[in-house]
């Protein structure tokens, strides 16, 4: 299997990069309805409100970094030729689909960082490292990015479901294998 996409399908980095991004988003939603739900005393899951948001952040900026060699990559190779059992429709609404995923990789994480640091609270990396705050306060600059970190949150699950109704059509009702194309190996 090539590193980079080529006419055969798509290579090993995206493979890999789509599923730790699967993972990691998977958790930032767990973590951020979590967080926001509980009470800074309360225990849940053996973690204190204050583990929640430290992980959240920490994880999200590492979904930021992963996301832009992510995208260097998708320029890297060429594109594979769409599945054939795809309609026009069904590829200009994945086509879509997948500008508003890869806006929303960046977006999220950086409405993120831009409340904390605008908001003071500041990002301890891991627990273990505070990191610079380059923004300074801004309760009007905290406010758009909270805002709009929570509006494109759920943005992006409405394309993810889009995302995963086209996939799981094809793959459970057509049964064509597209989710092969995802999959290690040259198997799409
Ligand atoms: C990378 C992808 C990220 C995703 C998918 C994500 C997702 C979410 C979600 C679903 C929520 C709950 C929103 C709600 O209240 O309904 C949330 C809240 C929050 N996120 Fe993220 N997040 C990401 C990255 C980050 C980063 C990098 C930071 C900071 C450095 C951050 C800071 C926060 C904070 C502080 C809240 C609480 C907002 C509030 O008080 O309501 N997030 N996030
Ligand atoms: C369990 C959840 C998911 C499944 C089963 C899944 C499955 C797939 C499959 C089978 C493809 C290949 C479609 C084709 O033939 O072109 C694909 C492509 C893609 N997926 Fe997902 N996906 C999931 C979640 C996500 C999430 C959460 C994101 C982004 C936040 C995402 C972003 C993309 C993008 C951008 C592509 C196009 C290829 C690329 O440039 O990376 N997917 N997905």
């Amino acid at each position: 299997m090539a590193l980079t996409n080529t006419s055969d399908g798509y290579g090993a980095f995206t493979k890999f990069f789509h599923w730790v991004i699967v993972l990691l988003f998977a958790w930032q939603y767990v973590s951020g309805n979590i967080m926001t739900g509980m009470e800074r005393d309360d225990i849940v899951g053996g973690l204190t409100q204050n583990h929640y948001y430290n992980w959240h952040k920490s994880i999200g900026l590492v979904a930021l970094a992963i996301a832009i060699f992510r995208l260097i990559n998708r320029y890297l190779g060429q594109l594979p030729p769409w599945a054939p059992t795809l309609s026009d429709g069904e590829k200009r609404f994945i086509h879509r689909a997948e500008q508003v995923l890869y806006l929303a990789m960046f977006v999220m994480p950086i409405t993120g960082y831009i409340y904390v640091m605008a908001g003071g609270f500041g990002v301890m990396l891991f627990g273990e490292w505070r990191l610079p705050n380059p923004i300074g306060r801004s309760e009007t600059l905290a406010d758009i990015g909270k805002w709009v970190h929570i509006v494109t949150g759920y943005v992006l699950a409405a394309a993810v479901l889009g995302h995963l109704f086209v996939v799981f059509r094809h793959q459970f009702f057509m049964r064509d294998g597209l989710l092969r194309r995802m999959l290690p190996g040259r198997r799409g």
